[in-house]
């Protein structure tokens, strides 16, 4: 699929396509997601920011919808889902809104558009930086109170503000306790973890052990 450079205009016309797709108290948590993927976006990605902004519109886009509806999406788009995802709707949702936004939304994604929904969940081990903002957007967004998210959004703005910080290095760490925070939280529901999110957290301790060397 070819790259989408989408405009302001074209943007504005998707954050309003997507509002019946959402209750409305997502849907404002979605448009905190986008002005975060655009925040992130400035600093990691710039060319890509308004691709991750349609991402952050997107990628809760059958949150709303319960398991039968959305075994229907799995039957529909052909998506294989294991016994974990028939129990964890929160991973269920990112699988199908992929797949729904390739459907419904054509004139608006591309492919990265879709990965990054894709794995704003679980994450996974071959994260690239697109699904890695809007991931991390997910997380911070400034309308998120709870605990962990409060402490992961502090620790990424205190890290980069810091003007020695190296920005990378911020947000691997950054990436790094958030995936510790995810995983730490499922043991103590006793749920299972996705073997991609351990898969993600490999990858950026890996990565953070390299700036330790330097
Ligand atoms: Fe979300």
């Amino acid at each position: 699929m070819e790259r989408k450079e989408l405009s302001e205009s074209k943007l504005a016309e998707l954050r309003e396509a997507v509002r019946p797709y959402l209750k409305p108290k997502r849907y404002l948590h979605t448009l905190a997601v986008e002005e975060e993927a655009a925040r992130l976006g400035a600093l990691f990605l710039p060319e890509r920011v308004n691709a991750l902004r349609a991402s952050a519109l997107l990628h809760d886009i059958t949150k709303k919808d319960d398991l039968e509806k959305q075994l229907q999406y799995c039957a529909e788009f052909g998506i294989i889902y294991d016994i974990f995802d028939r129990n964890s709707p929160k991973i269920f949702h990112a699988k199908t809104a992929a797949e729904l936004a390739r459907r419904d939304f054509s004139d608006y994604v591309d492919d990265e558009i879709i990965s990054g929904i894709r794995w704003h969940t679980t994450g996974r081990a071959e994260m690239t930086l697109f699904e890695t903002i809007v991931y991390l957007a997910d997380y911070i967004e400034k309308t998120r109170d709870f605990e962990d998210c409060v402490e992961l959004r502090r620790f990424f703005y205190d890290g980069i503000s810091d003007p020695a910080a190296d920005r990378r290095e911020c947000l691997v760490r950054t990436m790094v306790l958030s995936f510790d925070m995810t995983i730490r939280q499922l043991l103590s529901d006793g749920a299972p973890i996705d073997g991609d999110t351990i898969g993600a957290r490999n990858r950026f301790l890996r990565e953070a052990a390299e700036f330790e060397k330097k």
